[in-house]
């Protein structure tokens, strides 16, 4: 329906964070570096992770962390851009204008469009990082704050998010969002992603939680505190050794027995804008992923390091016979 996402929106002008270029192979036919999924890639991957148990979410990222789509249809920001995609990890002007109705139309086309594609309960709309400083200098953004009686910007991003959620709701999926989208009054039937905090608040209120702790769950940390033995490509914070992703418990202590039921689990995150190839997914991912696993997967006083280190050492026999690339020093 809207072409230019990957006609522009999907493409970034290099590689960026000072990669070699050819560690990718992530190119079009014109040189730039990027890509995109066809409808028919989806309904594969889909497919693919179904006949494996898995369920393919969706995140389809607003009203921040969308300087890609701007790019593409800058009328829909508040400032009308222009609006490049992002060759460096950060957190960006690149916000949607929740005061234009036509802004709220796209984005219901976009999920009109994706929604039918993805079998699951959720969709993620994201909801993260989100300067609010466009939103404070938009007479237009302060304009519906005021017609709609909301006191600050945080009030505003929940107005949309409200929006969006019945949007999603008519689609025939229910919203996940990240820890922000409790500031400001979260949506009646939302799910969180606590990576910043809310898993109380948000249980509490009645609504599930996804846990995904900064400290315990980012792929895309450093899996070491020695920087200079890990390959250059692409890794972040941290350290977040294998060790300490074992020693995670994804029920929070604050979140009281009757609640608890609210925890649906843990998730484990890999940022890919700075990870040039599978290669490299795969060498951020394992054998993190074993662990962390194993954590959502089973009691508190079942799981044992020593133990889990023993099998761990078998285990990767199988990731070679896989021909996975995964940090072979963590598994010694
Ligand atoms: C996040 O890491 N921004 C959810």
């Amino acid at each position: 329906k809207y072409p230019k996402l990957t006609a522009v929106g999907a493409w970034r002008a290099g590689v960026g964070f000072d990669f070699d270029p050819k560690s990718t192979t992530a190119y079009g036919v014109d040189g730039r570096y990027g890509g995109f999924y066809t409808q028919d890639d989806i309904r594969d991957v889909v497919k693919y992770a179904a006949e494996r148990h898995i369920t393919i979410v969706p995140e389809i990222e607003m009203p921040g962390h969308s300087t890609a789509a701007l790019a593409a249809y800058p009328q829909y920001s508040c400032t009308g851009g222009p609006f490049e995609p992002s060759t460096t990890a950060g957190i960006f002007n690149g916000i949607y204008d929740p005061a234009k109705e036509e802004t709220l139309q796209f984005l219901a086309g976009v999920i009109a469009e994706v929604a039918p594609l993805f079998p699951g309960k959720y969709i993620h709309i994201g909801g993260d990082e989100v300067p609010k400083e466009t939103w404070k200098n938009s007479a237009d953004c302060q304009a519906l704050m005021k017609r709609e009686g909301l006191k600050n910007e945080e009030e505003l991003q929940s107005w949309f998010i409200r929006r969006i959620e019945k949007i999603v709701n008519a689609n025939g999926h229910s919203v996940i969002g990240w820890s922000e989208i409790l500031q400001g009054g979260l949506p009646q039937n939302a799910a969180v992603m606590d990576w910043i905090g809310g898993a109380k608040e948000a249980a509490g209120a009645g609504h599930d939680v996804v846990m995904t702790p900064t400290a315990y769950c980012y792929f895309d940390f450093y899996q070491s505190s020695n920087h200079v033995t890990e390959p250059k490509a692409a890794a972040w914070g941290g350290p977040l050794t294998l060790d300490k992703m074992y020693a995670f418990e994804p029920m929070p202590t604050n979140v009281p027995p009757e609640l608890q039921p609210h925890i649906l689990g843990a998730q484990g995150n890999l940022w890919t804008e700075q990870i040039p190839n599978l290669q490299h997914a795969e060498y951020m991912t394992f054998p993190r992923a074993c662990a962390l696993a194993e954590v959502t997967w089973s009691a508190g006083e079942a799981r044992n390091w020593n133990d889990f280190m023993r099998r761990l050492r078998i285990h990767v026999r199988r990731l070679d016979e896989l021909n996975i690339n995964y940090r072979h020093s963590a598994a010694q």
